[in-house]
This record gives structure tokens, sequence and C-alpha cells, in this order.
């Protein structure tokens, strides 16, 4: 597709935005073309979801213009948006998880016949428009039943009832194992076929070279320039974002396993848990990164959650430096010296209303409370030398809350506060879910520091780049237990991907 034979659907032109006097957006201008895919990139922070939800009318610009097929038009309100045919996929989903896909798609507006729900024709209904996204799956299935790809499809068809013309998505695999992806791209392109244009946000560059057919990148609020994705080189795009060039991958010589020797500091025995795993027995040595790689569903996220005492084990033993620990809860895990870093950000790991430097300190407060007072400038110097090493950007410094901080730049903060915490066992689950690329690298980099001081990582990813990138041995996991063991040097995508489909190398 050419833009040439394309009609130019949406231009925001010159959109600046400040916050608290800091600008985030500095002129910033986006063309959108019908029956497109253009991709919004850039690193953490740079600014990307300000400017979607500025089209959306989630915030209001401070200066700039924002023009559909050639008129201009006031977005004040979600609900301007929404009139203009401009729809948001959000990654928290809402729907109701008891009820079925038919009753989350139709909620409202079911057919009737008489006073009664026609349900033969609700089902059929909602069975033609999952059609249309080329989602196979029963409408009668109860949206919990599904998996997180397809309860994404279902929203996105909610969304395009209606008048939807410009359909944005911010970070909407962020979630999804690698391999469900494609289910939808599936639906996207359905979506373009039907002449809708997608604004597609990412940090997964492979994604946007499947997908898109133009890519925006944005950097330090500013644009950068808009490239047709068919002319232009992973590195070169990679470039645009960071500003100079990178260097990705771990060189051989760091990912020699040290005191491989050493006695363990984690031992897990015989670990079971209801229909979730069973019989898991893993051992981590002292600076050792091991990587856990499973699909979706296939228990490691379980196993890492108990091993932090979110769960209690139905059988099993954990001995952390040989001793064995009872662990129970999450404080009893960190009393032993595990640490977790959780896939569930928002969740689990921050405090929203509390400030960059006391979340990164949180865990260390003892120490920082030494003699009896706190020692505010320790913090300080403590809270520094992480935002420091990984590049954790924010508009205010480190006192601002962490409610205002970017997606990726949240993600940062999690995993310096256990950086921080001086435990002798991590968990990582996902640890760089919508971290962009350069600062991924600062990650591992970390990681690796660490770990050659000694701690023991156990990473649950499903991001095989990542598990072959740092781990200096890797577990698959299959239905609840563990199907194979492969030094770093001895594992591929291949070997991995098929381990954990339950295949027999
Ligand atoms: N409501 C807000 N109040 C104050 N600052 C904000 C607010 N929203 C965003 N910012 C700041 O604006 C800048 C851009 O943030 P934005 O969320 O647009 O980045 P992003 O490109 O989406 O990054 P990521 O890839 O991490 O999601 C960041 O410095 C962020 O801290
Ligand atoms: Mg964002």
């Amino acid at each position: 597709m050419s833009e040439a034979s394309q009609n130019l659907l949406l231009e925001m032109r010159n959109i600046d935005k400040s916050f608290y006097g800091l600008k985030v957006l500095d002129g910033v201008s986006l063309d959108l073309y019908a029956g497109e895919v253009l991709a919004l990139l850039g690193e953490n922070g740079a600014g990307k979801s300000t400017l979607i939800k500025i089209l959306n009318g989630d915030y209001q610009r401070d200066a700039g213009s924002i023009l559909i097929n050639g008129k201009l038009v006031q977005i004040s309100q979600p609900r301007d948006a929404e009139a203009l045919g401009i729809r948001m996929i959000y990654q928290e989903q809402h729907y109701a998880p008891e009820l079925s896909v038919t009753e989350n798609l139709l909620m409202g507006h079911l057919p009737s016949r008489g006073l009664l729900v026609d349900w033969n024709a609700a089902h059929q209904k909602a069975r033609e428009q999952l059609k249309l996204l080329k989602l196979n799956i029963d409408p009668t299935t109860p949206m919990m039943n599904l998996t997180v790809v397809e309860r994404q499809i279902v929203e996105v068809v909610k969304t395009i009832s209606g008048n939807a013309r410009i359909i944005v998505m911010d970070e909407p695999t962020a979630a999804f194992p690698p391999h469900e992806v494609a289910l939808l791209f599936e639906s996207i392109r359905a979506l373009v076929k039907q002449g809708i244009s997608i604004i597609y946000i990412s940090h997964r560059l492979d994604e946007i070279f499947q997908i898109a057919n133009r890519a925006t990148v944005l950097r330090d609020g500013k644009l950068v320039g808009t490239r047709r994705i068919a002319d232009i080189k992973h590195s070169d795009l990679v470039q645009m974002m960071v500003g100079h060039e990178v260097t990705t991958g771990t060189s051989e010589a760091s990912i020699a396993r040290k005191n491989v020797d050493a006695p363990p500091v984690l031992q897990v025995s015989g670990l079971s848990k209801g229909s979730l795993f069973s019989d898991v027995n893993l051992q981590l040595a002292p600076g050792e990164i091991v990587g856990i790689f499973g699909l979706l569903g296939a228990g490691h996220d379980a196993i890492i959650n108990t091993i932090f005492g979110e769960t209690r084990p139905d059988t099993g033993t954990i001995a952390v430096s040989g001793k064995p620990v009872s662990i129970s809860s999450p404080r009893d895990a960190r009393r032993a010296g595990i640490g977790l870093v959780p896939a569930d950000r928002k969740v689990q790991g921050l405090v929203l209303d509390m400030n960059v430097r006391e979340n990164i300190t949180l865990s260390n407060w003892r120490e920082l409370a030494r003699g009896g007072f706190f020692q505010r400038s320790t913090e300080r110097t403590h809270a520094k030398r992480w935002i420091d090493r990984l590049g954790i950007r924010m508009a205010g410094g480190m006192a601002t809350n962490l409610r205002f901080l970017s997606g990726g730049n949240q993600q940062k903060v999690v995993l310096a506060r256990w950086l921080e915490a001086k435990v002798k066992v991590l968990l990582l689950n996902e640890p760089t879910w919508g971290v962009d690329v350069g600062a991924r690298g600062d990650i591992y980099t970390q990681l690796e520091e660490l770990a050659s001081q000694g701690l023991a990582i156990l990473l649950v990813s499903s991001d095989l780049d990542e598990v072959l990138s740092v781990s200096h041995r890797i577990l698959t996991v299959y239905k609840g237990k563990l199907t194979g063991e492969f030094t770093r040097a001895a594992a591929s995508r291949e070997t991995l991907l098929n381990a954990a489909a339950g295949g027999t190398s």
C-alpha cells in the first residue's frame, strides 16, 4: 500500500504538552492514513502514551491542532473522541469473568423475544462479530476460560461496533507470550481490510516489522521522524529511538557460570500445588542466573509465586543457604532473603502514591534507619544510584509520585527496589515487560553485575531472546512439570520451544 493511493485520515499538528512546567511533548506531529497500521515508537518516557491520551481526550493539549479528513476537530473529552470514531484498547481489561463471551460482547443490547433473551440469536450475533476478527471461539464460553489474547480480541470486537475509524493500541501485547501475538495480528489485518486505521505502540520491534506500514518515532517529547517500514532496518529504527547506536546481547565471557560447585543458595524439593505444578525440584548456586521458560499457563508463574509465599504449596520443601525455611507469606520469604519482582507491577509491585525515591528504598529502610533516625541523604544517594544505572526518567526528579511515571519507568523502579533490597535470591517475573530496547540492556548488565557479586536469580520470562541472553542455565516447564534443563550454550529457540510445548528433545 502506498500513501499516495490512500487518504490522509488523521493529522495531529505541532502538539505541545507540559506537566508542572516540564515539557513532555514539544511540537509533535503525526499523520495517519486510512487503512494503515502506524507504529508509534520511542524510549520509555518519550511521550507516546501522552500523545494518544491527547487524541482520546484524556489529556488536554497546550497547543497544536487535530484534523480528521482535513477538518479541524475539537477533542476535549473521551466522549468527543468516541463520536469521531476513535477507540482505545486498554491493557487493563474490563469484563465480567463469569459471564459468557456473548454476554460480555452484547451486554446492554442482547436480542430479545418478548420478555426473554433470545439466546440463539445472541450467540449467533456474537459468533458473527468474532468471525469478522478471525477469532474462532465458542461464544458461550465464560470470559475467564479464554486466554489473555482471546480476551483482548473480544475487547477489540466490542470497540469496533459503531463508527470506529481509528483504533489505538498502547502496548497491547506486553502481557502476551510471543507465539500468541499472531492471533492479534490476524485481527488487526482484518480490521485494516475493513478500512480501519491502527496506531500501534510496542517495545517489541519484531512486531513492528510484521504488522506496521510506517513508524513514527519520538525522542524526549520531540518528533524524530517517520519512516516506511519497508525502507528501514531494525538497527536504524533503534538508533532513531535512542539517538545513538546500540549494541545488544551478552558477551560470551559474561555467561560463564561462577561458583558452579558452591552449595546452593536456594534449594526447592518436591514442590507441588494442586493442578498448577507438581514435583518441582530446582536449585540455584550463588551468582547463578537461571531462566524458566514455559508457554502461557504452564505453571511457571505459580512456581515462583509459591516460592515467594503468595500461596502455600501442598507438599515440598524450600531451603535457603542450606537451611530449611518455612514460607507461608511474602513476609516470610523476605525474611529468608528472597525477593520477587512481580509481573503485575500495578497490583503487587509499587506504591503509586509514594515518590520514586521512597519506592526504591522501601525494602531497605532498616539499613537506612540505622542509628535510630532516618538518613534522608543516604536514601537519596541510594535512589540516585539506581536512577542512573537503570536510566529511570521522570519529569520532576526523584520526588515525583510514581503514578506520573511512564509505564516502562515504573517497571524500572520495581526492579530498582529489589536490586536495592540486598536479598540472596531474586525471583523475577517478566522483568522487562514494557521496557524499551535501550534500557533492557542496562537491566541485563545490572543483573549480571549483581550475580557476579553472589546474588542468585531465578527468571521467568515469555521472551525467548531474554531467557537466552541472560540465563546461565534454562529450565523448561510444560503442564506444571519441569521438562528440560539446558545450559545456555546448548539452548536454542527451537530446543526451548520444543521442550516447552511438551516435546521430547
Ligand atoms: N499525569 C502526568 N503527570 C506528570 N507527568 C506525567 C503525566 N503523564 C506522563 N507524565 C510524564 O510525561 C513523560 C512522557 O510519559 P509517557 O507516559 O507519555 O511516556 P511513554 O512514551 O508512553 O513511555 P513508556 O514506553 O514507558 O510507556 C514522562 O516523563 C512522564 O513521567
Ligand atoms: Mg506508555
